[in-house]
């Protein structure tokens, strides 16, 4: 079955075909980062319009490179929510379409199931159940994952989601907008013990985050050492970095051994850092457990986890199946 997934709950457009579930055939990102740059976040209003300007360029471009005709897909694939409404509606209402017009079934589908999902396309793929830490910009949380369909959430961030923390460091300090990738480059040159924060959030008797904290450390540092923070960014960005992996490395190793399953994955765009990837790793072995990463393409917003998933719905008898009357969604469930 080649699946069309479309993706366009916040600021990337998103097309991929993927078949049966696993093979990505094609898969485009059209990022929007350049157009919220200036405003140091998404801009709702301007995010819907650039989906509406990309959606049909994006969607040729997934079918021309997986060298395909609409005729030949099988079933379309779109997120349903959690995300921005208006950008939601342009693939949502874009992807209904296209399935009407071509009679082939179409779903709509869970953003935050389809990162679960991102670590199926490419091997090694993890057995059910296996306990995933999700961190992104707009969502942090673990889930106990029991099959393609349903996760549990074991706990989540009560304020700001770790990628969302990673962006306001980076507007505070000046480095513009998405900031998690431009941080993590500093921190990398930085000493995490040059600057002190308090850790970040962490409650021993719960699996819920907390950023918010950090995030205001960082804020009252910057004010307090106007004339000398610009030398000292690299630090900065190593200690605000090292407070938050420090949290998101205990949190899933101790999910892992609470639900004493010996699976973990990584996965949104905050599994792209590289000392989240590092450290998680250094535990995983450290405790005998199985660490599954996706590649960076597949951290980040996406398609073919939205196409993957689609596909899982569409082949269950009990999944899911999209009717002219379903709707979008803003906010996620607890249990997905
Ligand atoms: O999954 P994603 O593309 O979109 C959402 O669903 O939110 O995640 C984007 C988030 C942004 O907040 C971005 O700053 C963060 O992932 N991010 C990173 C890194 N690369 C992207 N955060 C920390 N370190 C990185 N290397
Ligand atoms: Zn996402």
């Amino acid at each position: 079955m080649k699946i069309l997934g479309i993706e366009t709950s916040c600021d990337e457009t998103a097309a991929a075909v993927v078949e049966d579930g696993t093979t990505i055939l094609s898969s485009v990102v059209a990022s929007q980062a350049a157009v919220h740059h200036p405003y140091g976040g998404v801009v709702p209003e301007l995010a819907s319009r650039k989906h509406i300007e990309s959606i049909l360029p994006v969607v040729n471009q997934s079918l021309s490179d997986a060298g395909l005709n609409p005729k030949d897909l099988d079933g379309v694939a779109v997120t349903r929510g959690p995300g921005l409404v208006g950008a939601l509606l342009v693939g949502f209402c874009f992807a209904k379409s296209f399935a009407y017009a071509l009679n082939i079934p179409w779903v709509g589908v869970d953003h935050l199931k389809g990162h679960l999902n991102s670590v199926f396309l490419e091997p090694p793929t993890p057995p059910f159940p296996f306990v995933a830490l999700l961190a992104s910009g707009g969502h942090t949380a673990i889930y106990h994952v029991v099959s393609h369909l349903q996760a549990e959430c074991m706990g989540q961030t009560l304020d700001d989601a770790a990628g969302e923390a990673f962006d306001k460091v980076a507007k505070m300090l000046g480095l513009g907008y998405p900031g998690g990738r431009v941080v993590s480059e500093f921190a990398e040159k930085g000493n995490p013990n040059a600057v002190k924060f308090l850790k970040a959030y962490h409650d021993k008797n719960s699996f819920n985050f907390s950023f918010s904290g950090i995030k205001t450390a960082v804020s009252r540092y910057i004010q307090s050492h106007q004339e000398r923070y610009q030398d000292q960014i690299a630090d900065i960005a190593a200690a605000f970095q090292k407070s938050v992996v420090d949290v998101l490395t205990y949190q899933i190793i101790r999910a892992a051994k609470e639900k004493q399953c010996f699976h973990i994955a990584l996965v949104g765009g905050v599994a792209a850092n590289r000392n989240l990837r590092m450290r998680v790793g250094e535990e995983a072995v450290r405790n005998n457990f199985r660490l599954y990463l996706p590649s960076m393409a597949l951290c980040g917003d996406n398609a073919a986890m939205i196409a993957a998933l689609g596909y899982q719905c569409l082949k269950s008898a009990n999944g899911p199946i999209g009717d002219i009357s379903d709707d979008v969604y803003s906010r996620g469930n607890r249990s997905i």
